[in-house]
């Protein structure tokens, strides 16, 4: 028996490498069907407005993983063979883009392994499809702002365990919040539902028991009733521009911005708001605030407000009172 020839060996080596790169790069450049038809039913249904060009790039006799704008693609977990779509961007965002029109296709549901689904501003109309977050369970950004969206925002968008920023400002959506939007969505951390208009129904009480909340936006809707109790990882807050009412609830003390403007909130103000740590931006501003208004020491070197706005309300009388630490209303 004569040993492996060390050249034979070699040889072998080799071939196996090329067999591996050929593998390899064979599978780089394989986007799933299923995928690949659900681009085209993207390409079908949108379009550039006069003077945007963001879907020069897409010409399906080439590869979209390689060529398309707006698409980034990752290897498949569960098939190595295929490509998948994780990243989709559609318009360029540039603020002298007019963006994309046409009707949101509901075949964006088919990019199952999306996890980033960004859409700039445009003139895209039609509803949310309604599984589309049952069907996207790795999605971490969605957010489509500044177009014409329609209907009722999805209760699939919740249970998506790393969904961590919902931006759907500034379009035409209607109804009320989806509770478990709230509470069913454990890394979420900025949600923007700002100037749809009509967006309505209370602010669930859910809102108190968001896990990891930082910024909520709700500004320019017809949301009524009282707003919860806030959740204490809160940093910004607006609900301006809304037709909520009665009391303050109690506060969080992470705050940094609170805007309750342009309300109809009553009740005297809390004393213990001027004495959050962080609170840096306090607009009360255009409600039905009333009775004494006290403020600490203006000799208080903790507090370090940028802007402060109580007009507009129905307050008797503004008091200095003695500092005490906000340990001490709490
Ligand atoms: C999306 O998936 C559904 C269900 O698998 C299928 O019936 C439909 O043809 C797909 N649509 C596109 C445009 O890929
Ligand atoms: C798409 O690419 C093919 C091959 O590169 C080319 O022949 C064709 O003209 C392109 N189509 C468009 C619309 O640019
Ligand atoms: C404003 O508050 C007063 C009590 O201070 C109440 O009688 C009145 O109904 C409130 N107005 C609105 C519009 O809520």
């Amino acid at each position: 028996m004569s040993p492996i020839h060390p050249p034979f060996l070699f040889l072998l080596l080799l071939l196996l490498l090329l067999l591996f790169l050929f593998l390899h790069c064979s599978a780089q450049s394989l986007l799933s069907p299923t995928d690949r038809k659900a681009l085209l039913n993207i390409r079908q249904s949108l379009f550039d407005l006069p003077g945007s060009t963001f879907f020069s790039s897409w010409n399906f006799s080439s590869d979209p993983c390689l060529s398309f704008s707006g698409i980034t693609c990752s290897p498949d977990d569960d098939d190595n063979n295929f490509l998948r779509v994780s990243v989709l961007t559609l318009g360029t965002g540039l603020t002298d883009s007019p963006g994309l029109g046409g009707i949101l296709p509901t075949s964006i549901s088919n990019l199952t392994a999306l996890t980033e689904l960004v859409i700039f501003p445009g003139r895209i109309t039609g509803q949310i499809p309604t599984n589309l977050g049952g069907s996207l369970p790795l999605l971490r950004l969605l957010s489509i702002s500044s177009n014409l969206l329609l209907g009722p925002i999805p209760p699939s968008l919740s249970n998506l365990p790393f969904l961590h920023t919902l931006d759907l400002s500034q379009n035409q959506l209607q109804d009320s919040l989806p509770p478990s939007l709230l509470s069913s969505n454990p890394s979420l951390k900025v949600l923007i539902l700002a100037y749809n208009g009509g967006l309505t129904g209370p602010i669930p009480s859910q809102l108190s028991s968001a896990p990891n909340l930082l910024h909520l936006d709700l500004r320019g809707n017809s949301f009524t009733g009282f707003l919860p109790p806030l959740p204490s990882t809160l940093r910004f807050l607006s609900v301006s521009i809304n037709s909520l009412s009665g009391p303050l609830p109690p506060t969080s003390p992470a705050l940094e911005f609170l805007d309750l403007s342009n309300n109809v909130f009553s009740g005297e103000i809390p004393p213990a708001i001027f004495s959050l740590p962080r609170l840096s931006s306090i607009l009360l501003n255009d409600n039905n605030f009333s009775g004494n208004l006290f403020l600490p020491f203006s000799s208080d070197t903790t507090v370090n407000w940028a802007v402060v706005d109580v007009s507009h309300n129905m307050l008797t009388e503004i008091r200095r009172r003695v500092w005490l630490p906000p340990a001490a209303y709490t």
